[in-house]
């Protein structure tokens, strides 16, 4: 454990310069890159910045204050289950609080980050839609309603034995 390949793949340079390719001689166009760089390859890898870089002449350090301070941009790539926590409204007051706890305390990870094993990245969110079922999270395309502490622990068991 705590050795994924998946966070220590190779990155492709090729779809990031066709990308910038079509940027070619326009300015103003870092955050418009970095959300292309993201779509590619689901994250802004440090290689990425480095070629962004070279093509705005802005230097990286600046770009990756950019890429931390918006919280759309990840440092890393999305782990193998995507944990979304609603924080809307609704959830908010029936302890979605709690339950982004319990997820941090259970797989020792903080929102908008992965897990050293790479199998779960935890997000907070908006309104998920289900609100009569507060508080609510998606793991992948699955809705998991009316959780507390203890129900969030039994779900992500099942998903670690299943792994
Ligand atoms: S506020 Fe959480 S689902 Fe609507």
């Amino acid at each position: 454990m705590g050795n994924s390949t998946l966070l220590k793949e190779k990155f492709n340079p090729e779809p990031l310069k066709e990308v910038l390719k079509e940027y070619e001689g326009e300015k103003g166009v870092l955050i418009p890159l970095l959300q292309k760089t993201q779509e590619l390859y689901g994250y802004v890898p440090p290689e990425a910045m480095e070629m962004i870089s070279e093509f705005t002449s802005i230097p990286v350090s600046q770009i990756y204050g950019v890429v931390t301070f918006y919280a759309q941009f990840r440092l890393k790539p999305v782990g193998k289950h995507l944990i979304r926590v609603c924080h809307g409204t609704a959830c908010h007051v029936s302890g979605a609080e709690k339950v982004t706890d319990a997820i941090v305390n259970f797989l020792n990870v903080e929102p908008g980050d992965t897990t050293e094993d790479g199998l779960f990245t935890l997000e907070t969110v908006a309104c998920l839609g289900c609100c009569s079922l507060a508080p609510v999270m998606m793991i992948d395309d699955e809705t998991y309603g009316r959780l507390d502490e203890k129900k969030v622990r039994k779900i992500l068991r099942q998903y670690k034995s299943k792994n």
